[in-house]
């Protein structure tokens, strides 16, 4: 497992001409940013050895070099999910190789269901912890050297790049949610009771990724700020239903906001 994710790393190397120390994962619907980065290199995700290639509507899975706020940056366009079929490994083998490559911090955005019942569509919720309610810890089975054995997850998402996203989203006017992340491994959403049993577990928004990536990345020690965007509403008295098409639509409409907010974190961390 280690001397592949070396391997990846020294192919992505070889093809890279800067050394940045942020990386950025886009999620669901969240593309936009991308258009944003001068880009310097494009490596589709079938070109890099030992990635897994992504399969789902809406993500085009391509790793990019570039900037973004004045930085040097690397950005996953579309992620590897559980519900498509690969192992926890696989969905963060693209982490252990960032940490390989440099990076220190990682900016994640996904979609998410809201189960807080204050929250609507189209809210920015700012990711101040995470449940892990997938099947498997992607620590699980021998521990890989990049880490310890028993990761401290008190600060999954760090503190002060959460101080900085409220400081510049009040600058910039942009209302923002603060909230518990919980990841299933869907692919199904959720039933009315599900929502209501997380929201009573403490979760505020619900969608199926980002977890694992944030525990292996804490794993080997980069820091992380989380934003999802929540393309629609559970746990209400009013039984909602959701589609893949809403959700794509709520979070493209979101997403502008998300990416200033982004934008300006990098450009000042
Ligand atoms: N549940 C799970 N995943 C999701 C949801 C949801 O309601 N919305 C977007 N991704």
């Amino acid at each position: 497992m280690y001397n592949k994710i070396l391997e990846t790393a020294n192919w992505i190397r070889s093809k890279m001409t800067t050394s940045p120390e942020t990386a950025i994962i886009l999620g669901t619907g969240l593309g936009e940013l991308a258009s944003e980065i001068d880009k310097v290199t494009e490596l589709p995700y079938k070109d890099i050895p030992n990635f897994p290639v992504s399969t789902v509507e809406g993500h085009t899975g391509c790793l990019i070099e570039g900037k973004l706020g004045g930085k040097d940056i690397l950005a996953m366009e579309g992620r590897f999910h559980y519900y498509e079929g690969y192992s926890m490994k696989e969905v963060t083998f693209p982490i252990r190789v960032m940490h390989e490559l440099g990076i220190k911090t990682l900016f994640l955005s996904n979609a998410a269901g809201g189960t807080n019942p204050s929250f609507r569509i189209g809210d920015l919720m700012i990711i101040t912890d995470q449940i892990n309610n997938m099947p498997e810890n992607p620590l699980r089975g021998a521990n890989i050297p990049q880490g310890p054995r028993f990761p401290d997850m008190g600060h999954a998402y760090d503190p002060d790049l959460i101080d900085l996203a409220d400081r510049i989203a009040h600058e910039k006017a942009i209302k923002v949610r603060h909230g518990v992340y919980l990841a299933t491994q869907g692919p199904t959403y959720e039933t009315p009771a599900e929502y209501r049993m997380f929201a009573h577990w403490g979760a505020d928004a619900v969608g199926m990724s980002t977890v694992p990536e944030v525990i292996v990345a804490r794993h080997v020690g980069i820091k992380c700020f989380g934003v999802s965007i929540i393309t629609d509403l559970g746990g209400h008295a009013q039984v909602m239903k959701v589609t893949h098409e809403d959700v794509q639509k709520a979070a493209a409409e979101a997403q502008p906001r998300m990416a200033a907010i982004m934008r300006e974190m990098i450009a000042r961390s």
